[in-house]
């Protein structure tokens, strides 16, 4: 019997783990597959409600870890799934995108010489004030399967260095999930709960530290949306990060009523708020791509994206950090004058199928044995 354990460790993690558990269920005869939750994200709506949502088992391990600066929530993540891999003895250990947890994890891995599957690999923003690109390129470094969601990601590992037998291009994971609960989301009543009307409403979504950390920032994008707001209702779920912030800067009373702020949401209300906005605008990156499958426009505050497939031929606007440009392309937008858009390439659903199986087969489980044509 092969032992996986998948990491799960911040919000845009659980949608990416939750297709692959259930792929790997069709392995079970060969094949463990454990989840491992480290804790970086804790509140109830930024894990718990996730785990409900998209149908995921209780982590068979939790580390507990919570918020700290960087090193020490990346060493405290080390010792503890240290910890987990020296007692369970994993044949393979699955790290998802490119947040802490998903670095930490890798190192603890590499170094106990146990094999890691990084999916969305080679995603690269060029920006190393990112810590999600220090993430990522580390991560990518060191792990020995790398499942790639857009043809940029191929030609950045390959770039890097890494060889051609370590890429597998399967397409983007978090559709798989997007499409798996779509009907759950059509069905919910999200838009009553918030009072708002389909195709008549903007959705917002900030949380980067280059965004709301900086009180000049923050309080020029509050002055921003309550200008937008007077054209079009706002809906603002709050990230925990921009909340604390919003509070020490005083900021939390300076909007008005059209631009409505609420705690973040569960999936389903947040993939039935995005399918149903005239507009998302945001600077998360998972956002850019589930806005680009559902095809509505999303403008993007920052000055790079890893994703450019989501620009190129997806709805994104990389509008950059300017919020005159910002604002230009929104009222654009509002205005009726949208970008034509194309799915991109195994966009399909079919992403965790893939990976299960081609892992499956690397790590020589007898049944089932997949055969994949790169
Ligand atoms: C992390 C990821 C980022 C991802 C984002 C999604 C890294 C480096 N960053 O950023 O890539 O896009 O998650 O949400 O891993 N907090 C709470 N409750 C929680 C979690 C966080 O109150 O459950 C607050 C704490 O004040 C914490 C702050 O949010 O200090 C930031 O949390 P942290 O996990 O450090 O980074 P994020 O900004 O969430």
């Amino acid at each position: 019997m092969k032992k996986i354990i998948s990491v799960v460790g911040a919000r845009p993690n659980f949608m990416k783990v939750a297709p692959l558990h259930k792929a790997f269920q069709k392995y079970k005869a060969d094949l463990e597959h454990l989840i491992c939750h480290t804790g970086q994200h804790y509140d109830e709506n930024m894990s718990k409600i996730f785990f409900n949502d998209l149908d995921l088992p209780k982590p068979d391990f939790y580390l507990g870890i919570g918020s700290a600066s960087h090193a020490v929530q990346a060493a405290h993540i080390m010792i503890e799934f240290e910890k987990v891999v020296l007692e369970y003895k994993p044949d393979l250990v699955i790290v998802v995108g490119d947040v802490n947890s998903t670095v930490a994890c890798s190192l603890v891995a590499t170094k106990l010489g146990v094999k890691i599957a990084h999916v969305e690999a080679g995603l690269r923003s060029f920006d190393r004030t990112m810590p999600e690109e220090i993430n990522r390129i580390l991560t990518d470094s060191i792990a020995d399967f790398l499942f790639v969601t857009e043809q940029s990601g191929i030609e950045n590992l390959k770039h890097e260095g890494i060889s051609d037998e370590k890429i597998f291009f399967t397409g983007n994971i978090m559709i798989d999930s997007l499409l798996s609960y779509i009907e759950k989301a059509n069905q919910a009543t999200t838009l009553t709960d918030f009072n708002l009307l389909p195709n008549d409403y903007v959705l917002v979504t900030l949380h980067r530290p280059s965004n709301v950390d900086e009180k000049q920032s923050l309080s020029e994008l509050v002055d921003f949306l309550n200008r937008l707001s007077k054209r079009r209702k706002i809906i603002f779920p709050i990230h925990p990060r921009t909340h604390v912030n919003l509070e020490k800067h005083s900021l939390l009373d300076r909007t008005n009523s059209n631009l409505k702020l609420t705690e973040p949401v569960g999936f389903i209300d947040f993939l039935c708020l995005m399918k149903n906005a005239q507009l998302v605008i945001t600077d998360s990156g998972g956002i850019q791509e589930e806005t680009t499958f559902l095809n509505v426009p999303c403008i993007t505050i920052r000055d790079s994206t890893e994703r450019p497939v989501t620009v190129e031929i997806g709805s994104n606007y990389l509008a950059g950090i300017d919020l005159n440009n910002v604002e230009q392309i929104a009222h654009s937008v509002l205005d009726g004058r949208v970008k034509k858009r194309d799915i991109p390439e195994l966009w399909d659903g079919k992403t965790a199928e893939r990976i299960a199986g081609i892992l499956c087969d690397k790590l020589n489980c007898e049944k089932n044995r997949f055969v994949f044509k790169n």
